[in-house]
């Protein structure tokens, strides 16, 4: 069985990261995967996430199966997330929300449930996008499109294009937004653009699918939500696929959630209905803990502040780095300029190195960024710092 087997290429993302760890530079970097440093480069597990798992290990009582959509009560608080604590989405009716295992597990659910009812609809990515998408919606079976999204020359959102190329898309198809912190450019439309989207979608029938991996990491818990719900307002369907993974630190809780937005009630509990079967056929029910954790955090309002605390600090950190490296990019190299990294939002920005100085950071410097240039500005550090500006300085 297994002689015929050849070897499969390593993940764009995660492949570097097996890379790193076997790396023995003791100075090396990792600035590829998606994963929130702090200042002394390591990723602590949120003080209101340790206050949550001292309580559940003296409250929890069974380990018996969730059900296969997860605790509504955990939905009920992602949707307040999602869509504001005083949206008429939250109480559920029109919405439906599935706890997943992950982002990840959110966004193979809603591929998997899209090819078994709609096989005929095509879902369309942003250019460029996480390269995960491609992956996970090709093994779900969906048909792939791109739509025009970055412009290199600007290091911005090429909006104008990008409306254009969204209109040529037939009805019945589905379209990919990153809710905010674009994986992975860190570029993101405007909210007055977010409407002028949403009254396209409409008015095509095109169906939104979000994903919605980065709130809290941009400029804020709300603010960040501010395109989905714009989104919300204009259209009567929507997906979105929820991540607690970077904004909790549960990365390997496998923490998230699938919610579809229907028109009424009667479509919502059909959908529901589906969506279980989807999951049923995939992993039965999903993991209990991270869940659990989201839950007693949001749940509780002096732990709540304390998280939304934590966010903000993860958020200055990170918007701190991106003003360290470009006034230390700009010291070092002044004729590149590196000023649109401090207008980015989230983990990511794409730096513009090509792929061959990428190469050579990691085979001279042990420096790990992702092929596409793509710099995860999460694991810069102020010790760091000093070692990633020399090095790229001379790659350029
Ligand atoms: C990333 O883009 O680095 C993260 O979303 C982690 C991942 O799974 O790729």
């Amino acid at each position: 069985m297994f002689e015929q087997v050849t070897t499969a290429p390593p993940d764009a993302i995660l492949g570097l990261t097996e890379a790193f760890n076997a790396d023995v530079n003791p100075n090396k970097i990792n600035l590829s995967v998606g994963v929130y440093k702090d200042a002394n480069g390591t990723t602590p597990v949120l003080g209101t996430v340790k206050e949550a798992e001292r309580r559940l290990l003296e409250t929890e009582k069974t380990k018996s199966y969730k059900p296969m959509t997860g605790d509504p009560a955990y939905g009920k608080l992602v949707r307040a997330l999602v869509f504001g604590d005083s949206h008429d989405l939250v109480a559920g009716g029109r919405a439906i929300t599935a706890h997943t295992p992950g982002g990840t597990g959110a966004l193979r659910v809603a591929g998997d449930y899209l090819h078994r009812l709609h096989p005929e609809a095509s879902i369309w990515l942003s250019d460029p996008t996480w390269a995960n998408h491609n992956g996970i919606f090709t093994a779900a079976g969906l048909n792939i499109n791109k739509y025009a999204y970055f412009d290199a020359s600007i290091n911005a959102v090429n909006f104008d294009k990008m409306f254009d190329s969204l209109k040529q898309i037939p009805a019945g198809d589905v379209v990919l937004l990153h809710g905010c912190c674009h994986n992975p450019t860190g570029a993101d439309p405007t909210v007055a653009q977010w409407e002028q989207l949403g009254d396209l979608l409409a008015e095509r029938g095109i169906t939104p699918l979000v994903d919605f991996a980065y709130q809290g990491l941009g400029d804020g818990i709300d603010a960040d939500a501010a395109g989905v719900r714009a989104l919300a307002a204009k259209v009567d369907e929507l997906f979105v696929c929820t991540s607690f993974s970077k904004n909790f630190g549960l990365y390997n809780e496998r923490t998230g959630a699938l919610t579809v937005v229907c028109k009424n009630t009667d479509h919502a509990a059909a959908v529901a209905s589906q969506v279980k079967i989807t999951i049923r056929t995939n992993y039965s029910n999903p993991p209990a803990h991270g869940a659990a954790i989201v839950t007693t955090v949001l749940d509780d309002a002096d732990l709540r502040a304390k998280w939304e605390e934590e966010v903000a600090d993860m958020r200055h950190r990170i918007n701190g780095m991106r003003q360290l490296f470009v006034e230390k990019m700009h010291a070092l190299k002044p004729d590149h300029d590196f000023g649109f990294i401090v207008d980015q939002r989230g983990m990511f920005s794409f730096s513009g190195l090509t792929r061959e100085q990428v190469e050579t950071l990691k085979t001279k410097d042990s420096i790990y960024i992702v092929g596409s240039g793509r710099i995860n500005v999460a694991g810069m550090t102020e010790s760091n710092m000093d070692a990633l500006c020399e090095a790229i300085t001379r790659v350029l």
